[in-house]
């Protein structure tokens, strides 16, 4: 799948491109059958919500799950990030995000981008992320809200959170979110959350402010994130366990279109367990490390 040159200055100009209905009902559900699964799994790479049993976000799938695997591999998701960076992407981060029927906590306002600069030392921000819905979003079960445009404003001051919810964030104040609502155009447009049928793509550059509300409703909202960041652009510290920021910069290599329905073969590296390497960190820079080895 090509960008157009419409899409590519619509992205310029937002922050993202929505595609409702990229995958079709029977690809969805190859990815969606195996979720319950991996849920179950009382693994560390599965982050539950604080003090619930729902999973928050689990991490790493496409190393052990053979239909994540083909996902992390898919030209509609890859490809156009690799057209927009004019070079191979690697897999930084892959998510599958539960925000369940009733449990499903917040995520609080904030840029993805400041997460991988200050914990992982990403150079810069030439890496995004490509989410599809496993479920319908609608404007109850607690869609993605963005402030369009709001990438133009590079890297902004955030804090790190580490009480809200379970997952430690750096998160941006509401005072400058207000202002940069009303830049936006305040209730006209200044927020936007796209809502599609399960199987839609969102695309979305990673200083993009964006946040999403709590799950009161009775339908769950299971989403797939894939963070694929330029090879040449890869992390430069081992903070994070290797499960949530990733330490293989091999550039993806696409399947073809029809793999989720179709067998092809691809590599579960993890299927029988997290290596101990991947749960091991370090403070020390990536280029001090290789120096000393
Ligand atoms: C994220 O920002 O990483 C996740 C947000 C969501 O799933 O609502
Ligand atoms: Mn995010």
């Amino acid at each position: 799948m090509r960008l157009t040159q419409e899409q590519l200055e619509q992205f310029d100009r937002e922050g993202y491109l929505f595609f409702p209905g990229q995958f079709t009902a029977e690809e969805t559900r190859a990815l969606t059958d195996a979720v319950p699964g991996i849920y179950r799994r009382r693994e560390a790479y599965n982050v539950r919500e604080k003090g619930k049993d729902a999973v928050r976000t689990n991490f790493a799938a496409h190393m052990y799950s053979e239909p994540f695997a083909k996902l992390a591999r898919h030209p509609r998701m890859v490809q156009p990030v690799m057209d927009l960076f004019g070079e191979p992407v690697y897999m930084h981060q892959f998510k599958i995000n539960g925000k369940a029927a009733f449990d499903g906590d917040v995520w609080q306002w904030h840029q993805d981008y400041g997460t991988w600069l200050n914990d992982d030392m990403m150079p810069t921000e030439r890496a995004m992320n490509v989410a599809i819905f496993l479920d319908d979003v609608n404007e109850y079960n607690g869609p993605l809200m963005f402030i369009p445009g709001s990438h133009k404003k590079g890297v902004i001051d955030a804090k790190h959170d580490v009480t809200t919810t379970s997952y430690p964030l750096w998160t941006v104040d509401s005072e400058l979110i207000a202002k940069l609502v009303e830049r936006a155009g305040g209730k006209n447009g200044g927020i936007v959350s796209p809502k599609g049928p399960a199987g839609s793509m969102i695309l979305f550059h990673s200083c993009l402010v964006h946040a999403s509300s709590s799950n009161l409703s009775p339908w769950n909202r299971v989403s797939v994130y894939l963070s694929l960041c330029a090879v040449s652009n890869h992390i430069r510290r081992f903070k994070r366990p290797e499960y949530i920021a990733h330490r293989d910069f091999t550039p993806i290599e696409c399947l073809p279109d029809d793999c989720l329905l179709r067998d092809y073969p691809v590599d579960l590296p993890w299927k029988d367990g997290v290596p101990a390497s991947a749960l091991q960190t370090t403070s020390v820079p990536f280029e001090e490390m290789k120096r000393a080895a």
